[in-house]
């Protein structure tokens, strides 16, 4: 569990170093923080499971990481593109180290797998217009 909250605090700071980075023009494209898998899986498995565990059932730890497994607030997918895009409290904003692509595949990854199971999917312009 201590290696765990280390690994989901690291991740943590790696994404708040990429956004503070992407801030400064240019510098963003040379950033080592970009992540540059484009599968939902393989986003999930690198950018989410540190918090919310590779089978999405959080943690409680450091802090409160929810369920994503079996998650109602899932089936209306506006609602987890918008904690991606923007974050919230202890989420981190993942909007300037994900493109458009990442959100929605990550996104329609978590909405059909973990023990949730819908099946509408979400676009890159649904992505797009939870940018501010
Ligand atoms: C640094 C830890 C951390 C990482 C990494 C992280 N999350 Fe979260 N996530 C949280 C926390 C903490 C909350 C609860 C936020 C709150 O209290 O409002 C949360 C909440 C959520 C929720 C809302 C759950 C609910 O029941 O309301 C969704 C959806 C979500 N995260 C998806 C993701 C996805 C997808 C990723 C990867 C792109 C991700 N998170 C990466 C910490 C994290």
């Amino acid at each position: 569990m201590i290696f765990r909250v280390a690994s989901a605090l690291t991740l943590a700071l790696a994404a708040t170093a990429a956004v503070a980075q992407a801030q400064s023009p240019g510098a963003f494209s040379s950033s080592p923080f970009r992540f540059t898998h484009q599968d939902g899986e393989a986003v999930y498995r690198n950018v989410c499971a540190g918090c919310h565990m590779p089978d999405g059932r959080g943690a409680i730890g450091a802090g409160a990481y929810p369920a994503l497994a079996r998650n109602a607030k899932l089936e209306a997918a506006g609602y987890p593109v918008l904690l991606v895009v923007n974050g919230r409290k202890a989420m981190p904003a993942f909007g300037r180290v994900l493109d458009d692509n990442q959100v929605a595949a990550v996104v329609n990854y978590i909405r059909a797998n973990l023990g949730n199971a819908y099946t509408d999917r979400v676009s890159v312009d649904d992505v797009k217009a939870a940018r501010q």
